[in-house]
């Protein structure tokens, strides 16, 4: 069993932080799986270094934060690998979102229960390009004037997915077939364990909220989505092999950077863990 030897540094003044003294390709023991919960809930992402995992190494280190979500949104994936298991990258045939930047969105919140947290384990990281960002909902939430947060008050935002539209400029001219996966939830949502607020919409999947004027939910929206991407609450993370990382979409939102998807190669190993209807 690993020992206690945990060390926790703060990657940004937004948020994430490194974990060091940790091997994950072998059981972690309760104490310092309760190290790591403390470190996650404080600083809502978590990298660790130089990580040689295998599959049933990265579900053992997920399960320390809940129940693995099986994929939902293409089925056959459960046939291709372990349940739970898919890749996010450009060298193999079975993986999803080969190439592009992505904008910044929280994973599954177009589903009722959105994945609570979702993991990454780099196999191959690209030499340019291709980084991770990160925004902290929270502190953008808090920094809101008073009035602003009252007028958030009870409101709720539809969110939708429409497969293969990788921004929202897409979406929002796309036809909508009435097949899209869409789901509403508070704008502000409260995290269950540390009870802090946090801004609940995105930029990628956030279409408008519920019982407004159209125009006036965009021009809400747009104001969110700015103060969210505020350059004091985000932090970059440039992938390496062997980093594993996991954010808390309760708290985060998360973009990707573009890269040389022709000439280079991106292969992550991507997790999901379980989450609760958000309130
Ligand atoms: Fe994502």
């Amino acid at each position: 069993m690993a020992a206690l030897t945990i060390e926790v540094r703060p990657l940004s003044e937004a948020g994430g932080a490194e974990i060091a003294g940790v091997d994950l390709s072998r059981p972690v023991d309760a104490a310092a799986q309760e190290a790591i919960l403390d470190a996650w809930h404080a600083h809502h992402m978590l990298l660790f270094r130089d990580q040689s995992l295998d599959d049933a190494a990265a579900v053992r280190f997920c399960r320390i934060f809940g129940e693995i979500q099986p994929e939902r949104q293409t089925p056959s994936a459960a046939d291709r690998h372990e349940p739970g298991i898919h890749y996010v990258a450009n060298t193999r045939k079975d993986a999803i979102l080969p190439d592009g930047d992505i904008w910044f969105h929280s994973d599954q919140i177009f589903y009722d229960l959105p994945a609570m947290a979702t993991s990454l384990y780099c196999i191959d990281a690209p030499a340019c390009g291709g980084e991770t960002r990160f925004g902290n909902c929270h502190l953008a939430y808090e920094s809101l004037d008073e009035e602003t947060k009252r007028r958030l008050e009870g409101l709720k935002a539809e969110s939708s997915y429409l497969y293969n539209s990788p921004n929202r400029l897409h979406k929002v001219t796309a036809e909508r077939s009435g097949n899209e996966l869409c789901a509403t939830h508070p704008v502000v949502r409260t995290h269950p364990v540390t009870g802090r607020k946090g801004l609940y919409v995105n930029r990628l999947m956030t279409d408008f909220i519920v019982g407004m004027d159209r125009a006036e939910s965009d021009a809400l929206l747009e104001r969110l989505f700015d103060r969210i991407e505020q350059p004091q609450f985000l932090w970059q993370h440039k992938w390496r092999e062997g980093d594993q990382v996991i954010w808390d979409n309760r708290s985060v939102v998360h973009a990707r950077n573009t890269y040389d998807h022709i000439n280079d190669r991106r292969t992550l190993r991507r997790i999901a863990v379980k989450g609760d209807m958000p309130f």
